[in-house]
């Protein structure tokens, strides 16, 4: 695991950087966290990273849905928001589609989780809100994926 910090500084940054980091999910799944306060950019950045994954459909906010599923070009994206559940991930048959190797599976507010699956992501990102359009975003993952961002993301590095 790598770690890097980004500063977002606008949507059309936010579009960018989910766009560009999207195109590494090409031919591979994922498992990522979204941790930040509300309001913090977390369905926008899906919402970005989703065009960049071929998707669709209109991505809403999953916080009433809890979750919920696209197909994208080459790979399947599920959408959690675990802020109405908290404690209650369990049997909601969840861990089907974080084990899957294929999708991409993005998890908001992925502190709520339970001990056991909280190491289960590939990448993380923690999201600050600097003022309404800036953004700070803690970068955690593996080293091949950070490693990307430091080669294609390398404008927005603090
Ligand atoms: N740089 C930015 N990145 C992401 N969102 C931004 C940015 N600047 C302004 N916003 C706005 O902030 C709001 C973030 O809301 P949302 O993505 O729903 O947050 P969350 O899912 O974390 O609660 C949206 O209205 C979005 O348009
Ligand atoms: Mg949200």
């Amino acid at each position: 695991m790598q770690q890097v910090q980004l500063k977002i500084a606008n949507l059309l940054d936010m579009e960018k950087f989910a766009h560009t980091l999207a195109k590494y999910f090409k031919d591979e799944g994922a498992v990522i966290f979204l941790d930040g306060d509300l309001g913090a950019g977390k369905t926008t950045f899906t919402q970005y990273f989703a065009e960049g994954l071929g998707v669709k459909d209109v991505v809403t906010s999953p916080t009433f849905n809890i979750f919920k599923r696209y197909k994208g070009k080459n790979r399947y994206l599920n959408h959690f928001d675990l802020y109405r559940i908290q404690d209650n991930v369990y049997d909601q048959g969840f861990e089907e589609y974080w084990y899957s190797n294929d999708d991409i599976s993005i998890i908001e507010w992925a502190e709520y989780l339970p001990n056991e699956f909280r190491s289960m992501f590939s990448l993380k990102l923690s999201l600050d809100s600097i003022t309404e359009d800036v953004k700070y975003i803690n970068v955690l993952g593996k080293n091949s994926i950070i490693s990307y961002i430091k080669d294609y993301c390398h404008e927005f590095i603090r």
